[in-house]
């Protein structure tokens, strides 16, 4: 990861001054909401799909439990977590994203989710009030990352279970070339083509690569407060699932 210079942070390659981001990253999402889901299939071959099941099998939701899905967005954690009968929050700074979750809710006949727009550093619940947190491809957004982590920290229970799903960085050499080559011109075009959005899907790359290695991460997660941290990589550290407790 290339470090922001001070007083800015990365938008994707660009380093630009903190104030600007939250708005920024909003545009983002804003403009590729109506075709956020058929994208994330095409980009990723509908391996997303497998990262989400996995990460929600290691989180081992439970009936009877309140979980916060934080930057929720469409819904696919939440619809998988509430499956189990726990109470799921869906939480995310963008409304057009949640519109679009709570409509795909509606359609597939899933109700009780609470869905309620919420920035990730500044929260409203009260302290020590969830079972579980979890964030999938949402924390390289969030513009003060250390605040967003405190506040998971601050939200949960003790004994509470902070999970994260995030894109990282391949160990595996001939991989991390390919997927560089795939990532950087092939998405932007994919992006061009099905959703007319070539910039934000570079964004989104560039978000990627721009975002802490794993070890980095997880120190942050223990500087949070997390004790017994650990991750799991996928495809060599691709995407990576980060756990920690409360205590
Ligand atoms: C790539 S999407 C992930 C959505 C969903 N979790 C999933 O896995 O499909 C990232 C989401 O993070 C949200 N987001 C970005 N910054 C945020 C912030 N500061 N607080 C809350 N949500 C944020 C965006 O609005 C967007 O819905």
């Amino acid at each position: 990861m290339n470090a922001p210079a001070p007083d800015t942070v990365s938008f994707g390659y660009e380093d630009i001054p903190a104030s600007e981001k939250t708005a920024r990253v909003g545009g983002v999402f804003s403009s590729v909401a109506a075709r956020y889901d058929i994208m994330n299939d095409a980009m990723s071959g509908g391996m997303h799909r497998v990262w989400k099941d996995r990460f929600v099998r290691r989180l081992k939701p439970r009936e009877g439990e309140q979980i916060l899905d934080m930057a929720g967005g469409t819904g696919d954690i939440a619809f998988r977590i509430a499956e189990s009968g726990a109470s799921v929050t869906v939480a995310d700074i963008n409304p057009q994203m949640l519109e679009v979750g709570m409509e795909r809710a509606a359609k597939r006949g899933i109700d009780g989710l609470v869905w309620t727009e919420a920035n990730a550093e500044t929260l409203a619940f009260p302290d020590r009030f969830f079972d579980a947190y979890t964030i999938a491809f949402g924390i390289r957004n969030v513009t003060d990352i250390p605040k967003a982590l405190r506040e998971a920290h601050r939200v949960l229970r003790r004994g509470g279970r902070f999970f994260c799903l995030e894109f990282s960085t391949t160990v595996w050499p001939g991989f991390a070339d390919a997927y560089d080559a795939y990532s950087h011109k092939v998405v932007p075009q994919l992006g061009k083509l099905l959703a007319q959005d070539a910039d934000s899907y570079r964004y989104l790359i560039e978000s990627i690569r721009r975002f802490p290695d794993m070890p980095t991460f997880e120190g942050m997660i223990r500087d949070a407060g997390f004790i017994q941290t650990g991750v799991e990589p996928m495809l060599g550290g691709l995407v990576a699932i980060h756990h920690g407790w409360k205590i």
